[in-house]
Formats: structure tokens, sequence, C-alpha cells
């Protein structure tokens, strides 16, 4: 028997399936449970497919260097709050209820075999849809995405004992107690230490002795999502406007520490004559007509920059560059500023104001 192959029948066959579909969808006979699980070869193709799309969107993204120790520390304690309730970690076995997941989240052993640094940055950044793998909440910081990799490639072969100094800091290990207030200064104590010190490298900016105006307006801008950082949103956004009025308090009563890490002298000198001078051709202001002793005595929202880690002043001044700092109430005041320098420039005023001590 011949059929003829015309147009209309095959409209006809594909609305005939078209019909079909929405008729077995309609019908609720497709079985959404989880505890179903998928069939492995529903997994094999749908894994496939992720496999693909994550391949191919990655293709264009370099990755650099993410040797330094400091990524490692800046990501754990981020990783044990927004990753550890579905991934595990050395310290804590998962959760049997997110395994009856379909899929269930992976325990991140073999995550370095399967994928490379630049798939496990997109990966993280962007998540995976229908399966509860969440994206990063400030898709701008791709430098703390980055510090995000360079902890899962350190994971698989790391002690319990290394991840819980990591992850928790001095604070021990799951047995802070208390008021509310006493219970989130523990967890800020997890990466800034209880002294706001940090940890001894640049992991953490110095958040001890820090004008308490600015500390508030800093807390209250990340939880309302005016200042972006996956890290400290997510941070801050635990907290209640109470209980960050009382962690403000506590680290600006603490003594200040100064950053210990290796300054380039030339760079100082250079940073030195913007920050009292400005630059004249750029209309670029003085830094110390905003950031000196007197000037912090007189409005308290300037923040305190002596002392500070240059890694970390540096990155701020980049990311208003980009449009990726926010601020509190008085973060525009920055933005002009940061718009006119130059990355020589910025990184000279990063070193001077690192050098500071005095005035802390
Ligand atoms: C709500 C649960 C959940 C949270 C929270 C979560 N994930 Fe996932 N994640 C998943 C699931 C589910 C998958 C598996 C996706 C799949 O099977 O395709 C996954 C997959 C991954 C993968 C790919 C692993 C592999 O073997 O293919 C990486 C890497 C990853 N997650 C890292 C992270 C990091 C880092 C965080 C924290 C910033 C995080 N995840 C937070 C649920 C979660
Ligand atoms: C998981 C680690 C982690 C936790 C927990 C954490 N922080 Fe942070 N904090 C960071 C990182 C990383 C940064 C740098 C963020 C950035 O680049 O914007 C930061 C930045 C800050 C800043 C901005 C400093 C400045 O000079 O601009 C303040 C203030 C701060 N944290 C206070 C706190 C307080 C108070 C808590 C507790 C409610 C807390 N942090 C909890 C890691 C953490
Ligand atoms: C008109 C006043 C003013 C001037 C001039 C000024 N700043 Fe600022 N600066 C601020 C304010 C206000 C903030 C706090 C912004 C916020 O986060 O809300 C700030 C924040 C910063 C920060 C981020 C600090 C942190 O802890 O996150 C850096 C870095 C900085 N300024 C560097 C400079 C440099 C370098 C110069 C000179 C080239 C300069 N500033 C000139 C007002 C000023």
């Amino acid at each position: 028997m011949r059929i003829l192959v015309t147009w209309r029948r095959v409209l006809i066959v594909v609305a005939a399936l078209g019909a079909g579909g929405l008729l077995f969808a309609w019908s609720g006979l497709f079985n959404v449970a989880a505890s179903s699980g998928h069939w492995a070869i529903t997994d094999w193709f749908l894994h496939w497919v992720m496999q693909n799309s994550v391949k191919t969107h990655s293709m264009h993204i370099e990755t650099p260097d993410i040797s330094s120790p400091a990524l490692i520390h800046r990501a754990a304690g981020h990783f044990e709050t927004g990753c550890v309730p579905c991934h595990g970690s050395p310290a804590r076995r998962q959760d049997l209820t997110v395994l009856e997941a379909t899929p269930p989240p992976p325990p991140l052993l073999n995550v370095n075999e399967k994928w490379l640094p630049h798939h496990q940055f997109w990966i993280i950044k962007h998540g995976i849809k229908y399966t509860g793998m969440p994206g990063w909440v400030a898709l701008e910081r791709d430098d703390e995405i980055w510090s995000m990799v360079a902890f899962l490639r350190a994971l698989p072969s790391m002690s319990a004992e290394r991840y819980r100094k990591l992850a928790f800091g001095d604070v021990a290990f799951m047995s802070v107690k208390g008021e509310s207030a006493d219970r989130l200064l523990a967890d800020c104590a997890r990466c800034h230490g209880r002294d706001g010190a940090g940890r001894p490298n640049d992991a953490f900016p110095l958040i001890g002795g820090q004008g308490e105006a600015y500390l508030l307006n800093t807390l209250r801008a990340y939880a309302g999502g005016d200042r972006l950082s996956g890290i400290m949103q997510s941070a801050a956004a635990r907290g209640s406007d109470a209980d960050l009025a009382v962690v403000a308090r506590h680290y600006a009563s603490q003594r200040a520490a100064v950053s210990t890490a290796p300054l380039d002298p030339a760079l100082v000198t250079q940073g030195e004559r913007i920050a009292r001078e400005g630059i004249k051709g750029k209309s670029v202001p003085s830094c110390l007509s905003c950031h000196g002793a007197a000037e912090r005595a007189r409005n308290p929202h300037f923040p305190n920059l002596d002392g500070q880690h240059a890694s970390f002043l540096e990155t701020q001044l980049l990311l208003w560059q980009k449009k990726a700092r926010g601020g509190g109430p008085y973060g525009h005041l920055m933005q002009a500023v940061a718009d006119r320098l130059s990355e020589d420039e910025i990184a000279a005023a990063a070193h001077y104001f690192a050098s500071r001590s005095g005035a802390r």
C-alpha cells in the first residue's frame, strides 16, 4: 500500500501528536513524584543534556590564577551555610531528606574529575534549572565565585578537622547558644573573628574599630541588596535589623588590626600624592578630604581605610568601575571618584591606605 505524503497530512499528524501530548499532560497521568526517581535512560539523557549545556555555555570563560590560599578561606564559611545543607561536607554527612530529591545533590567528592574549573565557575554562578541547584546571589561578583571554585578544588581531599578550621575559624563547632544577637555574632566571627581581624591572610576585610555608623549602614546595604556580595548579602540577611545594630556596635568597639601583607614602596609613594592632593587634571579630589581622621570625626559615614588590606581596597574600587559595588546611602559619592581613576592609580591609592597605621 502506498501512502501519499502531502503537507495537509503532515500537518494533521503533527496536530494530532500535539493534541495527544496536551491530553496526556491534562490527564495528570505523568508522574511528577520525586520519590519515583528517573529511569536510568532518562537520568543518562538529562545529564547528557546538562553536561553539553554547561560545556557550551562556559566555553569562552578563562580561568584566572586561583592558587592563593586566601581564596579557600574566603569561600569556606559560605560553603558551610550556602552549600552544605544540600551537598554535605567532610564534617557533616548529607542529610537523608535531600537525598530523596530527584536528582539528589551529589556529595562533590569527584567534582574535580567531572568538571574543569571554568565549568565549575559556570555551574556555581548560574545554577542548574529543574534540579534545585541555585545560582550565585550576586551575579556581578565573579571574584567571589572564583574563590568558591578554588575551595571546590581543595574540598575532596580535605580532612574534617581542616574543614572545621576553615569554615568555623575559632568558633566552637556548632556550639553557640544564647540571644539571637549572640548567635549572629558567632556567625560573623566564623569569618571575621570576634575581634574583626579575620584571618592572618587577606581573605576578609578588617572590620574591628571601623566607625559604627558606617558598619551599620553597610550591613543594612548588604541585607537589602544595595551592596553586592553573594557571601555578605546572605550573612547580613540572616540577622534582624536590631541584631545588625548590636554586631555593628560590637565590631566598632574592637581594637583595629593592621594589614601585614607586603606592600610596594613605589606604589605607596604614588598613592600618598593622590590621597593628599587628588589628581588635578582629572578632577579627582583628595581622598583624605573624606577619609582623613578629622574628616571622619566630622562625618561618621566616611569609612576608615587606614591599615586595610590593599587587595580589598583595590577590589572595591574596581567593583565601582564595573558598577558592581553598590553601597550605603553615601556610596554614590565614591562612584564619581572611582570612575576617574586608572587601574594603576587604584593600586597606588590602595597600597598607600594599607600602609597607614597611625590613625586607626
Ligand atoms: C538546594 C540544594 C542545593 C544547594 C543549596 C546547592 N546545590 Fe549544588 N547541586 C544541587 C543539585 C540537586 C545538583 C545536581 C544537579 C544534577 O544532578 O544535574 C547540584 C550540582 C552541583 C555541582 C555539579 C556537581 C556534579 O557532580 O555534577 C556543583 C559543582 C555544585 N552543585 C556546587 C554547589 C555549591 C558550590 C553550592 C553553594 C554555593 C551549591 N552547589 C548549593 C543542589 C544544591
Ligand atoms: C561566610 C563568611 C562571612 C560571614 C559569616 C560574614 N562575613 Fe562579613 N565579609 C565577608 C567577606 C568575604 C567580605 C567582603 C565582601 C565584599 O567584597 O563586598 C565581608 C565584608 C564585610 C563588611 C564590609 C567591610 C568594608 O569595609 O566595607 C562588613 C562591615 C562585614 N563583612 C561585617 C560582617 C558582620 C557584622 C557579619 C555577621 C552578621 C559578617 N560580616 C558575616 C565574609 C563574611
Ligand atoms: C566626598 C567624600 C569622599 C572622597 C573624596 C573619597 N571617598 Fe572613598 N568613600 C566615601 C564614602 C562615603 C565611602 C563609603 C561608601 C559606602 O560603601 O557606602 C567610601 C568608601 C571607599 C572605599 C571602600 C572602603 C570599604 O571599606 O569598603 C574605598 C576603597 C575608597 N572609598 C577609596 C577612596 C579613594 C582612593 C579616594 C581618593 C581617590 C576616595 N575614596 C575619596 C567618600 C569619599
